[in-house]
């Protein structure tokens, strides 16, 4: 229906050069009673350069501790992972925390970096050939909300997968679930390595998303300029305060757009109202405790092996093993020839 719309609207204009999807998705979630964004189009060139800064920041702790915890941690990780085993990094960028695992596992036969930049990926991926000549790099473009078709060269590789920064905080606890339940699913897969912030203070949570020099205020406002230049919205920004809110319930930092006054925004086919005050929600950081952080790999076919977390308790690097009633359906699977009992993750590719 939008994206008829949409093309409608590309014609009348002349130009086929808005972004489609983009403005398929800011209808849909604008024209929403809670107004809404999603947190993928944040990372633009300029959005990428400044989440590059915010990794930065004083305030902004899970990049340096999860780095912190990698590096004090790397041995004891790399003992956990296979011998010839292939290490499968979901939303890979630039692998640089992943590196501290690859100088310690020396016994890995494979990287597998899968990024949806393919130009991003296959630049790192010729960096990282000078780097570890022993090891296979096989980068594949994907989408890390999508499940995953694993290259034929690792399909036999025990796999390990690795996703890092938090990143999982950024998907709806379903959504979450789903993709690890999917990594579950992996051909001989034989652990997971995740990245996760945990609970704490609100007022260390709400500095981490709304610093003092305006980085993440900037970063997040970046998607009205987006909208502005890649489907010609008519927003303006100075209209629009940043605020970063800890959701109790929830437990996760959500990230919002305040509009300061009552006013209407044209996106090509539709107006949107803004009442004073009202919301955009952009973004969301869920947090996890140990416990919650096990309930929901337990629910997804993992169980949690090691809990790795700095002195703090602020991150934890986790070391999931698939859990044993798992092993045993996939192994009566593959004796009767069963399909996989997840209809719902579709799965070409299972040994
Ligand atoms: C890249 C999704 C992990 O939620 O901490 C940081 C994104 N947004 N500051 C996070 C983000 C604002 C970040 N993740």
């Amino acid at each position: 229906m939008t994206s008829v719309a949409a093309l409608r609207v590309s014609r009348v204009t002349g130009s086929d050069s808005l972004n489609l999807a983009l403005l398929k998705d800011a209808i849909t979630g604008l024209s929403a009673s809670a107004k809404s964004l999603s947190p993928k189009w944040l990372y633009d060139e300029r959005g990428s350069a400044l989440f590059e800064q915010i990794t930065g920041l004083t305030e902004y702790y899970p990049t340096r501790t999860e780095t912190g915890i990698l590096q004090h941690h790397a041995h004891r990780l790399a003992g956990l992972v296979p011998d010839g085993g292939a290490l499968v990094e979901l939303g890979s960028g630039a692998s640089v925390k992943t590196r501290l695992l690859l100088d310690a596992a020396t016994h890995l036969d494979a990287y597998v970096p899968v990024d949806i930049s393919s130009e991003f990926l296959h630049r790192t991926s010729d960096d990282l050939r000078g780097r570890y000549p022993n090891l296979e790099i096989v980068p594949v473009v994907g989408d890390f909300s999508q499940p995953l078709d694993l290259p034929e060269s690792v399909m036999d590789h025990p796999k390990v997968g690795f996703f890092s920064g938090s990143t999982i905080g950024n998907l709806e606890p379903e959504a979450a679930r789903m993709l690890l339940q999917s990594a579950s699913d992996w051909s001989n897969v034989q652990g997971f390595i995740l990245g996760v912030d945990l609970v704490k203070d609100p007022e260390e949570l709400v500095a981490a998303y709304d610093d003092s020099k305006g980085v993440t205020a900037k970063f997040i406002a970046n998607i009205l300029i987006r909208l502005n230049r890649e489907v010609r919205a008519n927003f303006d920004p100075a209209a629009f305060s940043y605020e970063a809110r800890w959701n109790v319930e929830l437990a996760r930092i959500d990230m919002l757009l305040i509009s300061t006054r009552k006013q209407t925004v044209n996106l090509p086919s539709v107006r949107i109202d803004f009442e004073a005050g009202e919301p955009i929600h952009v973004s969301a950081s869920r947090k996890y405790t140990p416990d919650s952080l096990a309930a929901m790999v337990g629910s997804a076919g993992w169980k949690l092996d090691h809990n790795l977390m700095d002195a703090k308790s602020r991150f934890a690097v986790a070391f999931l093993s698939p859990s044993e009633e798992l092993c045993e359906a996939v192994e009566i699977r593959q004796r009767q020839r069963l399909p996989s009992r997840r209809t719902t993750v579709a799965h070409g590719k299972r040994k």
